[in-house]
């Protein structure tokens, strides 16, 4: 009989309808479950129509039943079901001008959220797509430094925020208008509300992409933002410390919550490249991000390694794919662009 990783890996082949992406990835297969009486696929039904919900049960029955050994096949589908929350909220709204929004998201701060965001971003620039940054981490202002903004923001005579323009990115974060004397309740959802509300005053004109980087953690302030802001995808960042990749399943979860395909998991601080003799250390045990992604059904992006340039560059304004765009870690970053892209050329969700 075959496994239900066995089972899940052959339901990759079943593509959602209209998409190039398949049902994995699209987080639709909640469980499959092996038992003597015969196999069962828990399938969640997004935002599918019947008759595409129909289509797709018809195929998982078909693919998994044309499996060697498999008995029978019981296929349920479960409503996809906000959270109380989710159901009072506003219907999701796209940004003028902006094809797709991708969010960045980790489970804690300090796994280089912020660094794969940037990075990610300027690699996605140097294949040509037309790119905007949005740090919407208030409270750890660590882009506004990365990217070397420190001027103020203009605005145009209707009062919209005119991002400012670094290393060919249009940049805007909302901690430029937030100092010492902003009160204290602008924390947690209110200020994802805000924030959400912030991201569509502003003039980002024609963008391919805009890069969020969310604020660290996937509680409720995380999920307002990803409720009320159309998503064209997730991705996670995280390290390989057990603890850290434990949060990747909440990541998971959050995206799923909301309807958002995870474009992927990247795996940072993952080994350390001795300057001396070019080998690579592992500090904590290797795989984990793979593996745990392989265990969720999302694409696993790449590991990036530790390197003091990838600091160093942050610090002075000088992120690394735009400092050193041969630099083997920006060729990893270029990869992992790629792989983004690639699955961005969909149109933004299903319908
Ligand atoms: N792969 C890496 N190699 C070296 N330093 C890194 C790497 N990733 C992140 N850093 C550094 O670690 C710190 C935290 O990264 P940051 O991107 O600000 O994390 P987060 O946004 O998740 O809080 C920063 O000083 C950053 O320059
Ligand atoms: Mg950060």
């Amino acid at each position: 009989m075959p496994t239900p990783q066995e089972i899940l890996d052959e339901l990759r082949k079943v593509k959602y309808p209209g998409f190039t992406r398949d049902i994995v990835a699209f987080g639709m297969v909640k469980d499959v479950q092996v038992a003597h009486r015969g196999t069962t696929v828990l399938l969640t039904a997004l935002s599918a129509k019947p008759e595409v919900m129909a289509r797709i049960v018809e195929e998982v029955k078909a693919i998994v039943g044309a499996m060697p050994g498999a008995p029978r096949v019981d296929v349920e589908v479960e409503q996809a079901r906000p959270r109380a929350a989710a159901q009072a909220a506003p219907a999701k709204s796209a940004v003028p001008g902006v094809q797709r929004i991708v969010a960045v998201a980790s489970g804690k701060g300090g796994v280089g959220k912020s660094t794969v965001a940037v990075n990610l971003a300027l690699a996605m620039r140097s294949l040509g797509w037309r790119i905007g940054l949005m740090d919407a981490d208030v409270y750890g202002p660590s882009l506004a430094m990365m990217v070397g903004a420190g001027e103020t923001v203009g605005l145009t005579p209707e009062r919209r925020i005119v991002p400012l323009t670094r290393h060919g990115l249009r940049y805007v974060s909302m901690g430029l208008f937030i100092n010492d004397q902003t009160p204290v309740i602008w924390r947690g959802p209110m200020v994802a509300k805000l924030e959400s509300e912030f991201l569509f005053n502003v003039e980002w004109g024609e963008l391919d992409c805009l890069v969020l980087d969310l604020p660290p953690g996937t509680g409720d302030a995380q999920l307002t933002i990803t409720q009320r802001v159309a998503l064209s995808g997730g991705i996670i960042v995280t390290t390989p410390q057990e603890l850290a990749l434990l949060d990747v399943r909440r990541g998971v979860q959050m995206f799923a919550q909301v309807g958002v395909a995870v474009l992927g998991v990247v795996e940072n601080m993952s080994y350390y490249v001795c300057r001396r003799c070019g080998a690579r250390h592992a500090i904590f045990s290797r795989g984990g991000g793979a593996r745990l992604a392989r265990e969720l059904g999302v694409p696993f992006l790449g590991e990036v390694p530790l390197v003091s340039q990838l600091r160093e560059g942050a610090d002075q304004g000088r992120p690394l794919v735009a400092a050193a765009p041969n630099h083997p870690v920006a060729e990893l970053f270029k990869s992992i662009a790629r792989q983004v892209v690639v699955q961005l050329g969909d149109p933004a969700s299903p319908s």
